[in-house]
């Protein structure tokens, strides 16, 4: 239940494109088919999602999906666009800042981050999204704030844009995007 849409509209053309936490491929595959995606590469914690993309993948080398363990960074250099959707909220509170910033340092300069999430200003909205993250993956899980997000991201060496924020249904978030400096 989270704006798609407005994350497509974030990916330039023919841009190569890296998702965090890609679950099944889905903005992936999207990304190819509707933003003509040079190529799309995506990590997730999960090898359920990443047996779930792969098993969907029909553009051959131009789209790869991996497994890799929360403590292993994937290297992000000589994509265009990093994307990070609704996978922030279910980073432990802990680690969430190291999580960012490690994001930014790893992108080229010039590269663009795409980030979206729970928006946790918004709070009946919030609850409704953590309700659901509990009913369907036993989690409860933990929204940070998207000004916070933004200083954080801003200090690692990202100039970002005004969060843009969004409702569908019951549900909020937002959407940071910016240029890693
Ligand atoms: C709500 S799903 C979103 C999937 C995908 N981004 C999408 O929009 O369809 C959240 C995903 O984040 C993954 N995830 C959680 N913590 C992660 C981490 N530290 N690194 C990478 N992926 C993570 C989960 O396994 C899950 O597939």
């Amino acid at each position: 239940m989270c704006p798609l849409t407005q994350v497509l509209a974030e990916i330039p053309l023919g841009a190569t494109l890296y998702d965090i936490g890609c679950g099944a491929g889905v903005p992936m595959h999207l990304a190819l088919r509707f933003r003509q995606a040079r190529m799309v590469r995506g990590s997730d914690i999960s090898s359920n999602a990443i047996a779930a993309a792969t098993s969907f993948a029909r553009h051959g080398e131009r789209f790869q999906a991996m497994c890799l363990p929360a403590e292993e960074q994937p290297a992000l250099s000589g994509f265009d666009v990093v994307v990070l959707i609704d996978v922030l909220h279910h980073v432990p509170p802990a680690v969430q800042q190291d999580f960012l910033r490690s994001i930014v340092r790893r992108m080229d300069r010039g590269a663009r981050l795409v980030l979206l999430d729970i928006d946790r200003d918004a709070f009946a909205r919030r609850c409704c999204n953590q309700h659901h993250d509990l009913l369907l993956s036993r989690e409860w899980v933990h929204p940070m704030r998207a000004d916070d997000v933004r200083v954080i991201l801003d200090h690692a060496g990202l100039q970002s844009e005004e969060p843009q924020r969004f409702k569908t249904l019951w549900y909020g978030h937002y959407l940071i995007a910016g240029t890693r400096l």
